[in-house]
């Protein structure tokens, strides 16, 4: 069965084909980095108009690229939700739309169990059962994955999400959208040890998480070091001649903080379920301090651990046309709505 699969949460638009036979068939990304830029973050109004203006063009695209007509595509799967409701809305509309056309069925996916699933797109697949780390830019979950569909969040963030740290930080420090990147970039210059920040809530028991004290700490160290990044031009005279060194040493410390303290709780959850299969999945799983950190957990649990594919740690349409196919094979058509829900719990 051939699967359309649609991605429109929030500033990429992602187009894929997925069969349930010979797997991924093909993919296309369009990142509106470009459009947000001047506004430091993304303007969902923006987002919405430029998700109307890809979408179909993408789709057309990937189904000649791929020698194939739309009346190939069996069945259509689109991100319903959580993310921008507006850009939600037109995957949602267009999805919906191109499948009633086409006397197909259409299912929504959620955008976390697309992140969820992404690293069973690889050959090297993950088996269930396994504990899955989905860290993105607006959730931070520990879930136990028995089966598609079967999740049990074992802890989550109780405020920011580790992407939205390391947004904020990187915002503090004067870096430009996107962020996150940027700030593990920079941390790479960084001196080990120069600043060092707290790893919050792992005095306690538990699984869940809380960053939104430590980009608090790092706004505290960039006062203390001098870096005044939002002043005016005038300010520049008074900022400390090792400003970009100071910069890379506070990037160093939030990312080790937020690191450090995703490994401790994915150790505890391992130890506590007794499963030692861990799937990371999400934006910030492209870190690569955080990929080697819990690759060594992993190794030290004797257990295993699955990435996506780099570009299938942030989002894509393969990781929905993905989830989308089990969901048409498991449940078939939904119904005709057309829904998006910006907030919606896996
Ligand atoms: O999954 P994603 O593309 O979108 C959401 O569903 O949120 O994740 C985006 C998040 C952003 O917060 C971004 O800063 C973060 O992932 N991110 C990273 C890296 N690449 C993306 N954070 C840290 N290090 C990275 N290399
Ligand atoms: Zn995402």
């Amino acid at each position: 069965m051939l699967i359309l699969g649609i991605e429109s949460s929030c500033d990429e638009t992602g187009i894929a084909l997925y069969d349930t036979e010979k797997g991924l068939v093909g993919h296309k990304l369009y990142s509106q980095i470009a459009v947000h830029a001047d506004y430091g973050g993304v303007v969902p109004e923006l987002a919405s108009r430029d998700h109307v203006r890809k979408t179909i063009p993408l789709i057309s695209e990937l189904l000649t690229e791929c020698d194939l007509t739309k009346q190939d595509i069996e069945g259509i799967a689109f991100t319903a939700g959580p993310g921008l409701v507006g850009a939600l809305m037109v995957g949602a509309c267009i999805g919906r739309s191109m499948a009633y056309g086409l006397g197909i069925p259409a299912v929504e996916v959620h955008h976390m169990e697309g992140h969820l699933l992404a690293p069973m797109l690889e050959d090297e697949r993950p088996e269930f059962p396994f504990i899955a780390l989905l860290v993105s830019g607006g959730h931070t979950q520990l879930v136990e994955v028995q089966g598609i569909g079967q999740y049990k969040i074992l802890g989550e963030s109780i405020d920011d999400a580790a992407g939205e740290a390391f947004d904020k930080t990187a915002k503090l420090l004067g870096l430009d959208y996107p962020d996150g990147p940027m700030l593990a970039k920079l941390a790479e210059h960084g001196t080990p040890g120069v600043f060092k920040f707290p790893r919050p809530m792992t005095d306690r028991p538990g699984l869940d998480f809380s960053f939104s004290g430590l980009k608090t700490a790092a706004a505290v160290a960039i006062r203390g070091a001098g870096i005044h990044l939002s002043g005016s031009k005038s300010d520049a005279t008074e900022l400390p001649e090792n400003i970009d060194q100071l910069k890379a040493d506070i990037a160093h410390a939030f990312q080790q903080a937020v690191v450090d303290t995703i490994a401790i709780k994915c150790r505890r959850a391992v130890e506590q379920t007794g499963i030692k299969t861990l799937v990371i999945a999400g934006g910030v799983s492209a870190n690569t301090e955080l990929r080697e950190k819990l690759a060594q957990l992993m190794a030290k649990q004797r257990g295993n651990v699955f990435y996506p594919r780099h570009e299938f740690c942030t989002d894509n349409g393969a990781m929905i046309a993905f989830a989308g196919a089990q969901r048409i094979l498991s449940q078939g058509d939904q119904n005709l709505k057309v829904k998006a829900k910006p907030r919606w719990s896996i």
